[in-house]
């Protein structure tokens, strides 16, 4: 099965978990827009819910839709959030951050109290680290930190758009993606990074994910912590 036809069914696997009147955390990214949209179908039948999306491009689409929408500052228990992950390990640990939307991903993730991943079979990992760990700098420290991540063995690049900009967050940060290959210890490595001083947020989602939707094929794996 395609990974499309996979994000499709991973999506629609995870709108049992909504169910009326609930605040709804809307993520980011190919797989979390595919649960926007069945959101979206769910609402114009006449489900009563509110969604906080998790970046500018999620709240665009969730308004396209007709989903009624709050803020954090108007609400900070959010019942479920369905979020996409980059890659998934044994533990429920996650890499995020492939689509740049990080750090709203996280605040939202850690008002939730249902956090459900949804992802194609090629998220799931033995070892996190392949997919590049994106970290969300302060632009001030971007090359202090970039070094400092470095001498922990990565290899790091500044994101940039196709013209060679840098890429800039919802909150006007840059992306460092940093290439550490296998990710022996991800809990330390998490801990490191958030010690460092100009480091806004890192995509190691540790302990967050309730439930992960792997759609594999016709069926869809059900890990829960
Ligand atoms: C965005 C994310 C996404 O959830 C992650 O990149 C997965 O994206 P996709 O569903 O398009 O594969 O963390 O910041």
């Amino acid at each position: 099965m395609a990974n499309d036809e996979e994000k499709e069914a991973a999506a629609r696997a995870s709108l049992r978990f909504i169910q009326p009147g609930q605040v709804i955390g809307l993520g980011s990214g190919s797989t979390a827009a595919r649960f926007i949209k069945l959101l979206g179908e769910e609402v114009r039948k006449g489900l009563r819910i509110r969604g906080i999306p998790t970046s500018v491009r999620s709240r665009e689409l969730a308004e396209s839709l007709g989903i009624p929408l709050t803020t954090l500052d108007e609400c900070q228990e959010i019942a479920v959030t369905v979020d996409g992950a980059d890659e998934v390990d044994p533990q429920l640990r996650l890499i995020k951050g492939g689509g740049g939307a990080l750090l709203r991903e996280k605040i939202v993730a850690s008002a939730t109290r249902q956090e459900i991943i949804v992802a194609d079979a090629s998220k799931q990992v033995a070892t996190l680290g392949k997919f590049p760990l994106p970290v969300e700098v302060i632009r001030f420290s971007q090359a202090l930190v970039a070094k400092k991540i470095a001498a922990l063995g990565a290899h790091v690049e500044l994101r940039t758009l196709s013209e060679g900009k840098p890429y800039v967050t919802d909150e006007n940060n840059h992306i460092l993606d940093c290439h550490f290959g296998a990710i022996q210890d991800p809990d330390k490595l998490a801990q490191q990074l958030s010690e460092m001083p100009g480091v806004v947020e890192h995509g190691l989602f540790i302990g967050m994910a309730s439930v992960v939707l792997v759609a594999r094929g016709n069926e869809i794996v059900e890990l829960r912590r």
